[in-house]
């Protein structure tokens, strides 16, 4: 028999902190499957009989009243056992972006003959990016936020960042010192800039300055996430201040120690360069223990562990080993003034991305300032590619979490490292006694991919590397199923796709891919990119479009597929992805009939007839789905202006310019391009219109890749400001069959293989 022993409930006096209520997940089986809620019965135990490894623990039965009685050592444990019932058994699931699917288990609940033991082999799972918060989330209501605490919870993660509203209480602790408010808002950056301003990459805005009004409603969201989080056994990692300040520091605070950064991403001095406060400074301290006491403040005692990161993608002023080690023991003992059980969360993205300058000794010195082990996490943030946990000792003795970045910018090609994330983690268990989680870094969750995420996410309940085979065929039958028999065209399908698409091992282009329709025209320089705005296809083409007629043959087997959001939504995805195949080709035929010296004019226009064409048909599919268009994002930014036009018009601009030009000008151009309909069709289609029309104007020996690009930006600068969303349809605006008909007859050598 197992150990029943229920947890104290009551209130630990004084502290502020509830002892774990079960509470909060029966909350969750109310929100998404109210009417399965009262089979469940959810019970805290002190220790589960049988599973003796492991950290978090759960067991799975059926009692003899017919109910699915869920126990579980923790919170997490019991939302773990809970997705594991419902996933393996009752065949529902819950997703980003498509939504919960719970709803659709049987009504009358698959009784268990034996019960489901799980044991978590790691203590944490972690989740989010800090720039997640803004290539992804930046314009998030709650409700956003409670489908994705939902997911997390369910998928057992219980050590999530918690961003959202930091800028409250760093106006707070800058008005203190005596900043103004205006030069305060002149360093914060805009609703979709953010992740890089807490970064220090960044300081202010381009086109107008971000409203206070923006802080007070992010915070008072934030107040019920993070709530929302502790109640789904979660422990935010808070945020803490990190030393960036705005310039006028030397106004207030005239003899303090303040040093001016680099400059990133190429970016004008007056929007970068952040300044940096010396964490050896005391007024660091000050500001530290200000900002520390008013969060615990405003979320109660809910958790110690904080994140502060200064040298993303910046380096230190120093390289000094002195330097950085006092740097790194003044941060721990600022965490410490201000909370005594403070722990230090960074990421270890800068020891790759800065490799040039963080060799072993430096990073060595870095970790020495930190004298005790366990006052630090680090992420190890692209374990499944570019792994830094062994060139550094396992961080010379930190604990530390084995992540899976996987995606850049949001980016939405098909993608995934399945051996990586399988294999590698379990190894690094094994030679790593620091190693306390596996992670999700991605920098925007925008793609799909979802298995991708689910898979290391279940290998942190496995002791050994995950079955892919078997784990992709039972998550496809959880995926359709409902109230249908899954065709085997679908298992087929993710069967094709599991061993190409989602099997890379080529670790020179190891990310997402980027469609290079999404990327500014050009003759030359397109394909087959790596490194950070990879477009290398890393398999064979009609290995997918195979995957895509098992995948809508399906449909014919069963056309209650059409009605399923979930085959909906992957269907545009994966025609998403063969036409954006297909588009290289038609590209490379274009530009080889532009330099060929015997070509005619009119093979020119053609070719340039035909890639536009196939622009209006991906247009088309994607609008078939409302998680594939541009209005989603821009209606969900200026929802926030509250009616206010003069904000609107801020958060529409800050919209825009994320995911195309990146800056005033095109810093990052195109870094986060989209795959969306209203985003092919009104920016990334004129631009190839204008690059057909130099082309059409001009010889290829006169080809001046300046003047094409001045062309370019005229015509990208003003779509910032353009305001064409309003025009642009909501909802579905086709139905997917019938442009899937439509399409396969314009385009019919596209779908064959
Ligand atoms: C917060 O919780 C810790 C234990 O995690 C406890 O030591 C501390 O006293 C609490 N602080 C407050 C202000 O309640
Ligand atoms: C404990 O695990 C063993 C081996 O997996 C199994 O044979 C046994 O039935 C389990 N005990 C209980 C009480 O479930
Ligand atoms: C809109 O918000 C701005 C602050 O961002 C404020 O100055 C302005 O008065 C507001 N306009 C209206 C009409 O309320
Ligand atoms: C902060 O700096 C100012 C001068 O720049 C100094 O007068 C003050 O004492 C410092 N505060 C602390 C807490 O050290
Ligand atoms: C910004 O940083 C760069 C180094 O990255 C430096 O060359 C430049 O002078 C700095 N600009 C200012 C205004 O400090
Ligand atoms: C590091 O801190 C120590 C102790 O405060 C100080 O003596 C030393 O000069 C500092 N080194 C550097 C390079 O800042
Ligand atoms: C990732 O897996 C591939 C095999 O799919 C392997 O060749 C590669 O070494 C692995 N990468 C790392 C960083 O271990
Ligand atoms: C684990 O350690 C063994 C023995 O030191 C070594 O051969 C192996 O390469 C290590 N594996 C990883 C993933 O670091
Ligand atoms: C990409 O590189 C591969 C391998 O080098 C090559 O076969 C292919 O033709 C290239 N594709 C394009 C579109 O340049
Ligand atoms: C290319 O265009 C730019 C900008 O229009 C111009 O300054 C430059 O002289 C041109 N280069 C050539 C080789 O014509």
């Amino acid at each position: 028999m197992w150990l029943t022993k229920a947890l104290c409930l009551t209130l630990l006096a004084g502290a502020g902190l509830a002892a774990p209520s079960t509470k909060g997940i029966y909350d969750l089986l109310q929100r998404r499957m109210p009417l399965h809620a009262s089979s469940f019965e959810l019970s805290l135990v002190d220790s589960i009989g049988n599973a003796s490894a492991g950290y978090d623990q759960y067991v799975v039965s059926s009692t003899s009243k017919g109910k699915i009685l869920v126990e579980g050592t923790t919170l997490s444990a019991l939302s773990s056992g809970l997705r594991r019932y419902l996933t393996d058994v009752a065949h529902v699931d819950i997703y980003w972006y498509i939504g919960s699917r719970l709803n659709v288990a049987p009504f009358y609940l698959p009784a268990l003959k034996a019960p489901i033991e799980g044991a978590s082999v790691v203590p944490w799972r972690y989740h989010f990016n800090t720039v997640t918060f803004s290539y992804t989330g930046a314009f998030w209501s709650f409700e956003d936020w409670e489908l994705q605490l939902d997911w997390m919870a369910l998928h057992g993660i219980n050590l999530p960042l918690a961003w959202v509203g930091a800028e409250k209480f760093i106006v707070e602790i800058f008005q203190e010192i005596g900043l103004t408010d205006v030069e305060i808002s002149t360093f914060l950056s805009g609703p979709s800039f953010q992740g890089w301003n807490r970064f220090g990459n960044i300081q202010g805005s381009w086109n107008g300055e971000l409203p206070l009004s923006w802080v007070d409603s992010q915070f008072a969201m934030n107040q019920q996430i993070v709530a929302r989080m502790v109640e789904l056994g979660m422990t935010p990692v808070l945020p803490s201040f990190t030393g960036f300040v705005p310039s006028a520091i030397s106004r207030v605070l005239p003899n303090a120690n303040v040093v001016i950064g680099s400059q990133w991403e190429g970016f004008p001095a007056e929007y970068t360069n952040d300044s940096f406060l010396e964490p050896t400074d005391p007024n660091f301290t000050m500001l530290q223990k200000s900002f520390v006491a008013k969060q615990q403040a405003a979320y109660g005692n809910v958790s110690h562990i904080y994140t502060l990161d200064q040298f993303n993608e910046n380096n230190p002023s120093s390289s000094d080993p002195d330097y950085l080690r006092n740097v790194s023991y003044s941060n721990w003992q600022s965490l410490k003034a201000a909370d005594p059980d403070a722990i230090w969360m960074m990421q270890g993205w800068l020891f790759f991305s800065n490799s040039a300058f963080w060799t072993d000794s430096l990073i060595e010195a870095w970790f020495d300032g930190v004298d005790v082990d366990s006052d630090m996490i680090v992420l190890d943030l692209f374990s499944e590619s570019q792994p830094q946990w062994q060139r550094t000792n396992s961080y010379y003795g930190k604990p530390w979490i084995w992540c899976q970045l996987h995606d850049y910018g949001g980016n939405m090609g098909l993608y995934g490292q399945i051996y990586n994330v399988t294999i590698n983690p379990i190894e690094a268990l094994a030679n790593s006694s620091s190693l306390v989680g596996f992670g999700l870094t991605m920098e925007g969750q925008e793609q799909e991919n979802q298995i991708m995420y689910d898979l290391l996410l279940d290998q942190a309940w496995s002791p050994t590397p995950i079955d892919t085979e078997l784990y992709f065929e039972n998550w496809v039958t959880t995926r359709y199923s409902g109230s249908i028999t899954v065709p085997k065209g679908l298992y087929s399908a993710w069967e094709v796709m599991r061993t190409t698409v989602y099997n890379n091992a080529n670790l020179a282009s190891s990310a997402v891919t980027k469609s290079i329709f999404g990327l500014e025209p050009s003759k030359s320089g397109l394909t087959n990119r790596t490194g950070h705005h990879p477009t290398t296809i890393n398999y064979d083409t009609n290995v997918l479009v195979q995957a895509w007629n098992s995948f809508y043959g399906a449909a014919a087997q069963n056309a209650f597929l059409w009605g399923n959001p979930v085959y909906h939504y992957d269907l545009v995805d994966i025609t998403r992805q063969v036409i954006a195949n297909e588009f290289i080709t038609l590209y490379v035929d274009l530009v080889d009939i532009y330099t060929s010296q015997t070509s005619s004019a009119s093979a020119l226009a053609s070719a340039g007839r035909n890639l536009l064409a196939l622009l209006d048909a991906l247009d088309l599919v994607l609008s078939t789905n409302e998680n594939f268009q541009l209005t989603s994002w821009i209606d969900r930014a200026v929802a926030w202006a509250e009616g206010n036009a003069t904000n609107a018009a801020f958060y529409e601009y800050n919209a825009r310019n994320q995911i195309t030009l990146w800056g005033p000008t095109g810093q990052i151009s195109d870094y986060a391009s989209k795959d969306w309909s209203g985003l092919v069709s009104t920016y990334y289609k004129p631009r190839w219109q204008i690059f057909i029309n130099y082309l059409q104007a001009t010889p290829a020996a006169s080809y001046n890749a300046t003047a094409l690009h001045a062309e370019l930006l005229e015509f990208e600068l003003k779509w910032q400001n353009e305001g064409t969303y309003m025009k642009l349809k909501r909802g579905a605006t086709a139905d997917l069959k019938t442009v899937l008909v439509q399409t396969q007859q314009e385009w019919p050598s596209m779908f064959s293989t």
